[in-house]
């Protein structure tokens, strides 16, 4: 009778544990995301590029950042009420140029909630 090998399988049960954490973001995953944002953006420190820092993003109204050079889109948008937080950067992440009609920011989006997420998770620690 062969029976060496029978016990082999216990190990396969681990594998079922490991999905669950993606919900709240990754900090350190979204430096990675932001690497798509970082021609154009800094979002450690105050300074504007191409496009205007993110540093301190969540609570800003949109289009006010000083020293930026916005379109009237952006600054339009501001002034209908639009305040950045993760909801509304989410929003105009998906789909930059139907969020915000007219933003010169030429991007074409992103998709991926967990990425927005993560993102979002990194921006965080750049704003109050
Ligand atoms: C090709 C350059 C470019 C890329 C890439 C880019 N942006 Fe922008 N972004 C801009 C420009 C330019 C503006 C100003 C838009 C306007 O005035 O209409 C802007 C505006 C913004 C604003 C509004 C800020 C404010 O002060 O109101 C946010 C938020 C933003 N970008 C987030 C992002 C994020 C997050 C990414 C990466 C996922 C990204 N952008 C990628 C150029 C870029």
């Amino acid at each position: 009778m062969r029976y060496t090998t029978l016990l082999i399988g216990m190990s396969v049960a681990m594998l079922s544990v490991v999905g669950a954490r993606a919900q709240e973001g990754d900090a350190t995953a979204g430096a990675t995301v932001f690497k798509k944002c970082a021609v154009c953006h800094i979002a450690d420190s105050d300074k504007n590029k191409v496009g205007p820092s993110l540093f301190g993003l969540f609570g800003r109204t949109a289009g006010t950042h000083p020293g930026f050079s916005y379109s009237t889109a952006m600054v339009d948008a501001g002034k209908a009420g639009l305040v950045w937080d993760p909801a509304s950067l989410k929003d105009y992440l998906h789909d930059p140029k139907a969020k915000v009609k007219g933003t010169k920011m030429a991007f074409v989006g992103l998709k991926d909630d967990t990425e927005i997420a993560n993102l979002e998770a990194y921006l965080k620690q750049y704003s109050k």
